[in-house]
């Protein structure tokens, strides 16, 4: 076993209790293939450091390929929009949540972020009269969303950052295990696990998480195998801290077939957009009756209406009736092929849907640029919690957030490295043995009580099912390390979802149906007790959300 390409690599070194085969160093670890880790890796390498990413399977089969909407930005060629009123609608959506200085900075450096997008090479799909196409998702109060291939704007995104990260140092197939960290606590490499299971070390003064969400906590998700929460986890571990993690986003229109489980094909909001109703079993549209925007509502009122109306008709899914969208299938090549693949003609009628587990708005607390409470430790794109999205992100904010932080977070790490650092070799593996139950018993728990509508009771059950299914091991392969941060984060969403005890954004207690205004603004926080469960440590409060 050799260390990555372009790192020199050192054989027979051991880490605390692993006995690491390998070992390698770099400026940064970068963890994470996505939007925001290949574009955190270009930007240090523009910014002179060496890096290595670590990506646990290729390097495009995380979740940035599946984003079909686009991303949500203003660069100023629409007269009647602003960046004011992006910001606004991002707050609206929030719920009362989000930082609005967080949202201010974020959704300000978008346009740069996109301009430095397509100088990369991403391809974005242009109206007749060549200026930027826009699409409108819920929650936006103008048509504001670029987009690439139609409804293939993650694959456009991922395709460019691939190739412009061609030649970096890679290790694909290889899971983060933990981070190393010296006695002041400061991070000085991270422990790796190959295909195989054998594990390595990458020697650094910085690791840089971004490794996305924890979609598959739940039976069904829009979320490819990749997101199960490792990088959480291990920030957790680390002593990190996260918050917003109950606030699990759902996305209303996730093709329905019967029985089918795991990751699920989105049917992107632009074709709400686009104006097809959502109609229930008897035919009839029902958002119209539940929000001013009907179906361009925040997703999170979408979401919980239609799992509202499942229960009151008993139905498994309701439908999105497209056929009146004009030439759908040269606009929504990807959703048309999902449909054909079912059965389904989008064409002729409508399309069966339902919610399925979507985005993690919570995550591991960062400032804007990216930079978490642990000296070293760095998180950028689904996996950290800025601030942006409060209570329900508004769509597509990801990939903008991820571009923008991931950018951040590499000149954070540019910058840090001028001062002090860790104390190199001097790093222990500190969890040999973790709590790991099994992965389909959690998703069972997590889906039948801790997903839209939750209540105390059933959020207890959750509890003890995850528990009574918990055994401590060292995760010895990648499939134990993802079932690990599963694990770990099951517990952290239930405490948090039984904390709070209202209904706020994507956060539905049906035993407390309101929002209430103690909670304006707290953010639960959450860290490791000593025996290694999540516990509420605070309330952040956000200032001056609305
Ligand atoms: C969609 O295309 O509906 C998803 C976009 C997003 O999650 O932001």
């Amino acid at each position: 076993m050799s260390g990555p390409k372009g790192a020199p690599a050192r054989r027979g070194e051991a880490a605390g209790g692993v006995a690491a085969t390998w070992a390698a160093s770099a400026d940064v670890v970068v963890v994470g293939s996505g939007v925001a880790g290949l574009t955190a890796a270009l930007d240090a390498v523009e910014a002179g450091l060496r890096v290595v990413v670590v990506t646990k399977d290729a390097p495009d089969a995380g979740c940035t390929r599946w984003a079909q909407g686009g991303v949500a930005v203003v660069v100023g060629d629409v007269p009647a929009d602003t960046v004011a009123a992006h910001v606004a609608d991002t707050v609206a959506a929030g719920a009362g949540l989000c930082d609005p200085a967080a949202v201010e900075s974020i959704i300000g450096a978008g346009p740069a972020a996109v301009r430095a997008l397509q100088a990369r090479g991403a391809v974005f799909d242009r109206r007749p009269d060549g200026g930027l196409a826009r699409a409108r998702e819920g929650g936006h109060s103008a048509f504001r969303v670029v987009h690439a291939g139609g409804d293939a704007t993650g694959a456009e995104i991922e395709r460019a950052l691939v190739a412009s990260a061609n030649g970096l140092p890679m290790l694909a197939g290889h899971v983060a295990l933990d981070a190393l960290l010296d006695d002041a606590g400061r991070v000085v490499g991270l422990v790796v696990l190959d295909d195989r299971g054998v594990p390595g070390v990458l020697h650094a003064p910085a690791v840089l998480l971004a490794s996305g969400g924890y979609g598959h906590l739940y039976a069904s998700t829009t979320n490819p195998e990749t997101a199960t929460g490792d990088g959480i986890a291990l920030a957790l571990r680390a002593g990190a801290t996260v918050a917003d993690v109950e606030f699990v986003q759902f996305h209303p229109t996730v093709l329905w077939t019967p029985g089918a489980n795991g990751r699920r094909p989105l049917v992107t909001e632009a074709v709400r957009g686009e104006g097809a109703p959502l109609l229930d079993r008897a035919g009839r549209r029902f958002m119209t009756e539940v929000h001013p925007l009907a179906e361009l509502a925040p997703r999170d009122v979408v979401a919980a209406a239609i799992t509202r109306r499942l229960a009151e008709t008993g139905a498994d899914c309701v439908w999105l009736d497209a056929t009146g969208i004009e030439d759908f299938t040269t606009r929504f090549p990807t959703v048309s092929a999902a449909c054909r693949a079912a059965g389904v003609d989008p064409v002729r009628e409508p399309i069966p849907v339902a919610p399925a587990a979507h985005y993690a708005c919570g995550g591991v607390v960062t400032d804007v640029a990216g930079r978490t409470a642990v000296p070293g430790l760095y998180a950028a794109g689904e996996i950290a919690r800025t601030g942006l999205h409060g209570a329900n992100r508004l769509a597509s904010n990801s990939l903008l957030e991820g571009l923008v932080l991931g950018g951040r977070a590499a000149r954070a790490v540019a910058a840090d490295l001028a001062g002090p650092r860790g104390v190199a070799g001097a790093g222990a593996v500190r969890t040999p043995a973790i709590g790991i139950a099994d992965r389909a018993r959690v998703q069972r728990a997590m889906s039948a009580s801790a997903a839209i509508g939750r209540d105390a009771a059933g959020l207890a059950a959750a509890s003890d099912s995850v528990e009574a299914a918990t055994l401590l091991r060292a995760p010895t392969d990648r499939s134990g390390v993802e079932d690990a941060a599963l694990t770990l984060l099951a517990q952290a969403v239930l405490v948090a979802a039984g904390t709070r005890t209202e209904t706020r954004g994507c956060h539905v207690r049906t035993d407390f149906p309101e929002r209430d205004d103690r909670w304006q603004r707290a953010s639960l926080v959450l860290g490791l007790d000593p025996a290694g469960a999540p516990v509420v440590r605070t309330e952040l409060a956000t200032r001056g959300a609305a």
